[in-house]
């Protein structure tokens, strides 16, 4: 007579993904290369960014809390990536066009590419998927 309820898989993976990551306090500590594991790539589960028509066609726009990077071709295809920097983890905080620039050791990625334009960096930022569904953007993790 084992009454389990059925809340819990989900309810308890949601809940853990809210959670704060302990030891990562907001600042220079996710800098740390080498601190074990890799960094954090960004939205581990599909995340909703609010209206399309929020990114500029022929531009980007950086959602610092999603850590995520969206770009809007000329043709309105959108690109997406995560803003967490690949050299040494810092969230990317700024976006000048659409290249953003690290906060913590001056790497500059293409928003519409993902790829490094400025060292000392050298890996690209992970490429993320991302729609468009009732006029709402939506990025996730790359299936
Ligand atoms: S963490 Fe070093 S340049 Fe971004």
């Amino acid at each position: 007579m084992s009454a389990r309820p059925s809340a819990s898989r989900r309810t308890v993976l949601r809940g853990a993904a809210a959670a704060p990551v302990a030891g990562l306090g907001p600042g220079l500590a996710a800098c740390s290369p080498g601190a074990g594991g890799s960094p954090s790539s960004g939205p581990t589960g599909p995340v909703d960014l609010g209206a399309a028509s929020e990114v500029p066609k022929g531009g980007a726009r950086l959602y610092r809390e999603q850590k995520v990077v969206v770009s809007r071709a000329r043709d309105g295809s959108y690109g997406a990536f995560s803003s967490v920097c690949t050299h040494a983890g810092c969230p990317i905080d700024r976006l000048e066009g659409t290249e953003l620039v690290c906060p913590c050791h001056g790497s500059r990625f293409d928003a519409t590419t993902g790829e490094v334009r400025q060292e000392p960096a050298t890996v690209p930022l992970a490429k993320l998927s991302v729609t468009e569904r009732d006029g709402r953007l939506v990025a996730g993790p790359e299936a």
